[in-house]
């Protein structure tokens, strides 16, 4: 065994491969290739064990929206640290930081209609917890037939096995099939591929409601619980439905019985520039799934938002059906809970929602002049607020998908040129800091286009 003086750079990049297992990674790969190791952040940048400083045009993982100088956050964290490291707030127990939590977290989301809190420790959890309360509603409203979940494709609902289920990428199922049963996709409002080859944003919405309505008649409606969404597709490549799709949505659910539920883990606490995704395209879904922003990512911490009405039948059930047996050790930790009250006090303060719509526009047309000059770039999307990603090609016309290693390479290279950004599958995904001032979006978009340069 190392003594703890041999962890230096060299131990930290032999053991890194070694002994870390990445999510999302094969083995293999990171032993082959180095990651970069980071070992420190300001502001909205970040530094690895080289002293090579980048701007994190990559926010964390969509979670870091204050950067990582947010001092409140820090403090309310140590302060709750030094106070009450943890308590449980099972039955019989509970904590004044999750009560005033759920106080501002519910007044935060009050517009979108929710009116209480489920505290879980990501946003995984917070998919799982949705669903089965979405399963317990109707078993508590006198429909217990209503159990199957329905889903878009290229949706991202993480990787739990209720959110692998609904999830609409074979790259989190195949591998660790079978999923749930009862869980049914739906083409997504994608304009750049979709099954009935339309390019009208606006035409293929009411195509996607269609095959909804299609796929809630065969499965007939008694028989489901849920549909599932994200405002804007986020880990499947940012992808922004047209106005009308949400809002078409809430309406087929509605006259089917079915709860909709926003999965805004990405798109809460301001990042499509409206402070939620469903406000955004002014819908008010049954639960929420939030979390990520909600302590700018410096404490796993998530939560299910329930309305009113889902309230309103838990509470006044008296025939024990709505005893909830589900739950985890870290719901309403009092330390996610004092980081989370700081960060959410710190997102209002600095009203990230206006600056993440400018930036966005900023960043958003950026990509698009590059896809003007660079043939290897498909396609761009965004346009709200700061989640951006184009999409490589190894050839325009035939849309065919880039060689995985030229995005790699092209990640590097931007990387080298000042900026972190993040590759997934054929997707290059910008989702920076909704602190992020313009000067240095001109650097990420200047890195990007080096990466671009790199494999043209
Ligand atoms: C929309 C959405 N839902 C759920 C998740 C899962 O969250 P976590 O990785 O915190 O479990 C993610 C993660 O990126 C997400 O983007």
């Amino acid at each position: 065994m190392p003594g703890s003086q041999s962890f230096d750079d060299n131990f930290l990049r032999e053991m890194n491969a070694r002994q870390v297992w990445h999510p999302m990674a094969h083995p293999a790969d990171s032993q082959a290739n180095l990651p970069v190791i980071l070992t420190s952040g300001q502001g909205v940048r970040v530094t690895d064990i080289d002293g090579h400083e980048t701007v994190d045009a990559v926010g964390g993982l969509w979670n870091v929206n204050l950067g990582y100088s947010c001092e409140p956050v820090k403090q309310a964290i140590a302060e709750q640290l030094a106070e009450l490291p943890y308590a449980n707030i099972f039955r019989g127990v509970s904590n004044d930081k999750v009560i005033q939590l759920a106080h501002e977290t519910v007044d935060f989301f009050a517009a979108d209609g929710m009116a209480r809190a489920f505290f879980t420790s990501g946003g995984s959890d917070s998919v799982e917890t949705a669903l089965r309360l979405a399963r317990q509603y109707h078993k508590v409203n006198g429909e217990p037939s209503r159990t199957k979940f329905l889903s878009l494709k290229k949706g991202y609902h993480g990787t739990h096995f209720g959110g692998a289920s609904v999830n609409g990428n074979a790259n989190f199922r195949t591998q660790y099939e079978p999923l749930l049963a009862g869980c049914f996709h739906i083409p997504a409002p994608y304009t750049y591929r979709n099954p009935f080859g339309e390019t009208d944003p606006e035409a293929l919405a009411a195509k996607c409601v269609a095959a909804l309505v299609d796929e809630i008649n065969f499965q007939g409606a008694g028989t489901i619980a849920a549909f599932i969404m994200e405002p804007i597709l986020g880990a499947g490549g940012v992808i922004p439905p047209h106005a009308s799709f949400m809002p078409a949505v809430r309406e087929v659910c509605d006259r089917h019985g079915i709860l909709l539920i926003a999965d805004e883990v990405i798109t809460g606490f301001g990042r499509t520039g409206a402070w939620s995704g469903s406000r955004l395209w002014g819908v008010q879904p049954d639960m929420m799934c939030i979390a990520k922003a909600i302590t700018s990512g410096y404490f796993p911490l998530g939560a299910a938002l329930i309305n009113e009405r889902i309230a309103t039948a838990f509470e006044s059930d008296s025939s024990g059906k709505a005893a909830i047996g589900h739950g985890y050790t870290y719901s309403g930790h009092p330390v996610g809970a004092a980081a989370a009250l700081a960060a959410i006090a710190e997102t209002r303060r600095l009203d990230v929602v206006t600056n993440a719509a400018a930036r966005g526009t900023q960043l958003y047309d950026g990509m698009v002049s590059l896809a003007g000059q660079y043939p290897v770039v498909g396609d761009v999307r965004g346009g709200h607020g700061l989640m951006t990603a184009m999409e490589l090609v190894a050839d325009r016309e035939t849309k065919a998908p880039i060689d995985g290693k030229l995005a790699i390479k092209m990640q590097k290279a931007a990387y080298q040129a000042g900026a972190l950004i993040r590759v997934s599958g054929p997707n290059v995904i910008l989702s920076p800091s909704l602190v992020i001032e313009e000067a240095d979006i001109d650097i990420a978009l200047n890195a990007v286009e080096e990466g671009l340069k790199a494999i043209s």
